[in-house]
Order: structure tokens, then sequence, then C-alpha cells
């Protein structure tokens, strides 16, 4: 591996550092969004732990999601520890797997002590394959199936139960010997708080009309109910969720307080609510004017409500739970593409194209989100064009970043996208029937496959031919 320094030169020729752990000396803007073991090496490539990012993609091919294993166990870390610091009861991380889900993220998250949390059977069955135990995963979603909520009690994991057909199921489950010899259900109850956030529509759950959870102004129905129902329900927590990609602190410490009322009531229900989960929901910096708390800075104060909340009332302290994604993954990890054709419309914009879009990164075309870039062959070659990165899919909206500015680039180059940890792979397609990219593990100078690329063979893998459309070979 050829060795490194973390300097480069800026355009104007100063010298600047590259980010690196919580240091803030990057001058260069885009490459403060890079993850953490990022650098520049003496061929003026990037590399990440440790790997050149161009010898990985010959290794590995394009697109290529790199993961940096630093990045991603730091942010563990830095959650775990802050719980630790700031709050005197016993707190767990559950990592939303909805994030990123695949048998290697699941294992490198349990083995930093966090819990998980799934959000369907298949997220589930991977997080038990990745050899997670049952009893540190909890599962959502707000239409379960009977056979998920049977893989789930018989897994051992808590149910974060939704709506009343999912507690009219269980009960029926409870009775019909459909899992009866794991009643009473380990469950949490999953409130609507009547939050609102400033984020995108599509990412805001706590607002009263919303698809998730119970109506928070019908708890005497649900608490009553629960109750009577103990020899079926073992109702340990409460959770709620408020959203997604949120930059302020005042929501959550709103939701801290609201839960402790929600606790408290529960127990003139005789429930005894012994875990809080306040969900997750912090945001990441995606582009330079981005400017989310830390995770230091968004756990300590909910912490400090929840405990002002609890000895005000005179309540013993919950175990606290969050459970975020986006804030542990999303910027552990970049997208290599490689650059190809190119299209100059003379007073209207460059398009360069990549060998991925849209089906490994749905984000832009969904949410309108936007994303940074640089040349991982070109790091410190002054910007001097302004692109727009387009994918490769049949479909004109199939934009990755609109006015990247960006050295002046060629077919073959490879683009590095940043910050694309997070709801990337999750929620990547095979439109065009493009087969889902390859992605790698690095650190310490290693890099491991953790997603093989797809073959053509993978994308018929389950499709079928009735006998009756083969073609007749004689
Ligand atoms: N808990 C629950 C119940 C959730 O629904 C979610 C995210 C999380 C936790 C984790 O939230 P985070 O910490 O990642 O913000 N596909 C969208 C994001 C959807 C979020 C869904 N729920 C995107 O790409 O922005």
């Amino acid at each position: 591996m050829v060795s490194t320094h973390p300097a480069g030169v800026q355009e104007n020729g100063s010298k600047y550092i590259l980010s690196q752990g919580n240091q803030k000396e990057t001058v260069s803007p885009n490459q403060s969004l890079l993850p953490l073991s990022a650098k520049i090496n003496d061929r003026d490539h990037l590399e990440i732990g440790g790997c050149d990012v161009t010898t990985l993609v010959k290794q590995f091919g394009s697109p290529l999601y790199i993961l940096d294993e630093e990045s991603l166990r730091t942010a563990c870390r830095q959650y775990r520890d802050s719980f630790k610091q700031y709050y005197q009861g016993e707190s767990t991380v559950l990592y939303a797997s909805k994030a990123w889900n695949c048998l290697a993220v699941c294992a490198i998250v349990a083995s930093e002590d966090l819990g998980i949390d799934v959000a369907s059977g298949g997220e589930l069955y991977t997080a038990i394959q990745s050899g997670v135990n049952g009893d540190k995963i909890y599962l959502h979603s707000n239409n379960k199936s009977r056979e998920e909520l049977i893989f789930a009690v018989e897994s051992g994991c808590t149910i974060v139960v939704d709506n009343w057909y999912e507690l009219n199921t269980l009960v029926e489950l409870a009775s019909k010997n459909g899992s009866s010899s794991c009643v009473p259900y380990r469950i949490m109850l999953r409130l609507t708080p009547g939050i609102d956030c400033h984020t995108h529509d599509y990412i805001r759950t706590g607002q009263l009309d919303s698809k998730f959870g119970f109506d928070p102004n019908a708890l005497d129905d649900l608490f009553a109910f629960v109750s009577e129902q103990s020899s079926v329900f073992n109702c340990v927590g409460l959770h709620a969720h408020i959203g997604s990609q949120i930059f302020e602190k005042q929501p959550h410490q709103d939701l801290a307080a609201l839960m402790v009322e929600w606790l408290r009531k529960a127990a003139t229900y005789g429930i005894n609510i012994s875990e809080l989960n306040v969900g997750g929901g912090l945001g990441i910096k995606y582009i330079e004017s981005d400017d989310p708390p830390s995770i230091e800075e968004w756990v300590k104060p909910i912490c400090q409500v929840i405990e002002k909340a609890c000895l005000d009332g005179n309540l013993p302290l919950p175990k606290l739970l969050c459970e975020p994604g986006r804030s542990l993954i999303g910027t552990t990890c970049v997208t290599a593409y490689s650059i190809g054709a190119s299209k100059e419309i003379p007073g209207i914009r460059k398009y360069i194209a990549v060998d991925g879009g849209m089906s490994d990164n749905p984000r832009p075309i969904t949410y309108q989100s936007i994303y940074r870039a640089v040349v991982a062959n070109k790091m410190t070659v002054p910007l001097s064009e302004t692109v727009t990165i387009a994918g490769k899919h049949c479909e004109s909206g199939d934009i990755l970043i609109k006015d990247a500015q960006l050295p002046k680039t060629e077919a073959g180059d490879i683009l590095v996208v940043m910050g694309t940890g997070a709801y990337n792979y999750s929620m990547s397609s095979n439109y065009n029937r493009l087969p889902r990219p390859a992605a790698v593990l690095v650190g310490n100078g290693e890099a491991s496959l953790i997603l093989q690329r797809e073959s053509y063979q993978d994308l018929i893998r389950q499709d079928c031919l009735p006998e009756r459309l083969k073609k007749n070979e004689q």
C-alpha cells in the first residue's frame, strides 16, 4: 500500500488537512464529508481505510459501496458512551437497520454492543443470521404479518406493537397456539406523539396524521386493554419516532418529556413501563452547509429531560433506548462510480454519466436529496467545472447531483459520491435490470467483500418461464 499523508494543496496553493476524527481542520469543503479514515495518498488518490479507492474499483468493479469500519465503530461508541456519560439509568442503543441491513453491518454494530431494530421479517432474518441474539432485536412495522409476528416471538424479540389490529392478532395467536409457548409476549407500544419537525414530508412520522403508531388521544382504551390482557402481553415499554434527518434538538426533548407523561399514565393502569425508546432521527451532514448536532449534543439533552421528569415525578429511571440509523452509518460510506459518457449542451449544461444511478441511490429522485462528490484519482486538481452527474437509467430524472463542482474529468475517472451509507443500498433496486453493486468493508489497508456484486444470472434467479412460453428447440 502506498504511503499516505493527510495533507493536500488547495486551488490557491495553500495546504489543507483532511477531516480526521473530531478534528475540524478541514479547509476543502467537500472533503469534510468523507469518512473518518479518508486521506489523499502520494498518487493524489483518495484512500479510505488505508485502501486506494481506484485500486478498490479495479479489484471489485464499479459502482462500489465502500464502507469505512472505523467510522461505523466510532459512531456506535459515540452513542453508547454519550448515554453512559449523561444518563444514570440503564441504556441501550439500537441500530435502525433499515438504513443498511446486511450480515456484516449487523455483526459490526452488535459487536459494539448495540441492539438492532428491524422493520420486517427479512431484516429480522438477516440480523439473526449475522449472529445477533433475539433478545437484542426489536421488530417494527405498521403491518406485521402473522408469520413475522410468530418469527419474532419465537426468536425472542421484542415486538413494537403499532396498532389495534396487531394487538388483536397477538391475542388470537396466544389463544390459538400460534406461538403460545412464548406468551406473555414481550412488547412495547408505539405511540404517535403529535410532534412536528422540519424534514422532508415523506420521512416525518411524529405528526398526528401518520400511518404509524397508536393515537395518543386514545391512551386510556389502549392501556386498559393491555393491562387486562396481562397473560398475553408483557408490556415493557413505550416507543415513538418523530422522523428522520432532523437537525433541531427541541422536538426530541419535547418527545422525551411527553414519553415520561405516558409512562406515568400507563402506571395508573398497572402497567410497569421499564423501557422508553425515543426513536432515531438525528440528521447528518450531506453538504457543507448542513450543521446537525453531534451525537453527544443530541443524546445529552434527551437524557437530561428524562432524568428531570422522572425526578420531579418521583419515578424510577426507565431503561432508555434510542434507534438511530442514518447518524450511525450515513457518513461511513461512499459510492465509487466510473465516469463514462459526457454531453455538453452549449450555454445550458454539461452532463457526465456514471455507471450507476437511481438504482443504487434512489434518494435524489425520491427526496430531492443533495449529495457532493470528489474525483478519487484527481483529489487535489483544482475544481474547474460545474457538471450534472447523471445515472445510466432510462429516466430523465435519474440525476445524482446537479451542478457538481469537479476538476476536469474524462472517461475512466472515478467519481466518489459521499454520505451514501444510509438508505442507499437498503433502498436500491434492479431498475433497468442493473445488477446491484458490490460493497466492501475497509480498514487497516484491507478490503473485505460484504456484498457480492449481482450477476446477470442473479437477475433472473427468481424468474419463471412457463413451459408453454419456452422456445421449441426442435
Ligand atoms: N426508528 C423508526 C421507527 C424509524 O422509522 C426510523 C426511520 C428510524 C428509527 C431511524 O431513523 P434515522 O435515525 O435513520 O433517521 N428512506 C428515508 C428515510 C426513512 C426513515 C425511515 N424510518 C431516506 O432515505 O431519507
